[in-house]
């Protein structure tokens, strides 16, 4: 089946990467927002037939579902074969339980709505914390890809010494692979957060790894307290030279300006268009679509 890229607005970049290592063919989208508000989208080319990517990394994902949603379901319409959404970081996984009576379950509700439009699913890593599986709330098919190896070959290349460190518990399967990709002994924090913004994160005694770099890593910074939470606490133990590692750079509003003013160094993968991006994902992108 012939196979297509259509690059949703400020995906262009892999989109062009993926269609030129598979090889495969790229679609253009036409987008702009009318005077209201309201989303323009059309398809400038023939998919009959054929099995269409919409890439879209989805770290703004309010502004951007709709649009997503109108273009599959043109595709569709238009015949394509298939159609796959290709989302390296993919929202809404983190709201996985109503914790407060009539809470909506986000990770739910979104889940549904990716699997009424699309017929499967690529992407790096989602915060899968009360769900095992992405299957227990999307009902299309996904390939789930992972950064650990890659991280850890990063890690292996610039640290010296490293100490993996997960900065609360739901980054224990994170920080354990990446520990085991770079060969690097591994430790979790403790956190207890508050609110949006606050968090503690309680560091237990790490004397025995005073020699060794903290390689701080986690799935998802967005905020940026739990990183910075967890720096202050292996500061306060003497430790320096940090090293502050997203799988997912989404850094909403100041959050990278403070956390480089917190680590030597801040680094992410491509999962998210950063500056912080140093580890490149789109071969091992390239590699999941190939083991459809
Ligand atoms: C937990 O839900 C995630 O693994 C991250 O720890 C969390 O998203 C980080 O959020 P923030 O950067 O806002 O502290």
């Amino acid at each position: 089946m012939r196979r297509a890229f259509l690059a949703m607005p400020g995906n262009e970049v892999l989109a062009k990467q993926l269609a030129s290592e598979l090889p495969a063919q790229e679609i253009t989208l036409e987008w702009r927002r009318f005077p209201d508000g309201e989303a323009y989208v059309r398809i400038c080319g023939d998919v009959l037939g054929v099995h269409v990517f919409v890439v879209c990394t989805l770290a703004n994902p309010d502004p951007q579902a709709p649009s997503l949603l109108f273009a599959a379901r043109t595709a569709r319409e238009l015949g394509a074969a298939k159609v796959t959404l290709v989302a390296p970081y993919l929202a809404y996984m983190r709201q996985d339980k109503a914790f407060k009576a009539g809470e909506a379950v986000t990770s739910a509700c979104f889940a549904a709505w990716i699997s009424q439009y699309f017929d499967d699913l690529v992407t790096v890593d989602p915060h899968l914390h009360r769900y095992a599986a992405l299957s227990e709330i999307y009902s299309i098919p996904d390939r789930v890809l992972r950064a650990a190896p890659l991280i850890g070959r990063w890690i292996s290349a610039h640290v010296p010494n490293p100490l993996i460190v997960g900065p609360d518990d739901e980054s224990r399967q994170w920080a354990s692979e990446i520990a085991s990709a770079s060969d690097a002994p591994f430790v979790v924090l403790e956190k207890l957060r508050s609110g949006d913004r606050q968090v503690d994160v309680r560091v237990p005694d790490l004397a025995r790894w005073k020699h060794h770099t903290p390689v701080l890593a986690d799935d998802i910074v967005s905020s940026g307290r739990t990183m910075i939470a967890a720096a202050h606490g292996l500061k306060g133990q003497g430790f320096s030279n940090l090293v502050c590692i997203a799988v997912h750079a989404v850094f909403a509003g100041d959050a990278y300006a403070e956390l480089a003013g917190t680590f030597d160094r801040v680094v992410s993968t491509d999962t998210v268009p950063h500056v912080s991006n140093a580890i490149a994902l789109s071969d091992l992108i390239c590699q999941g679509i190939l083991d459809e």
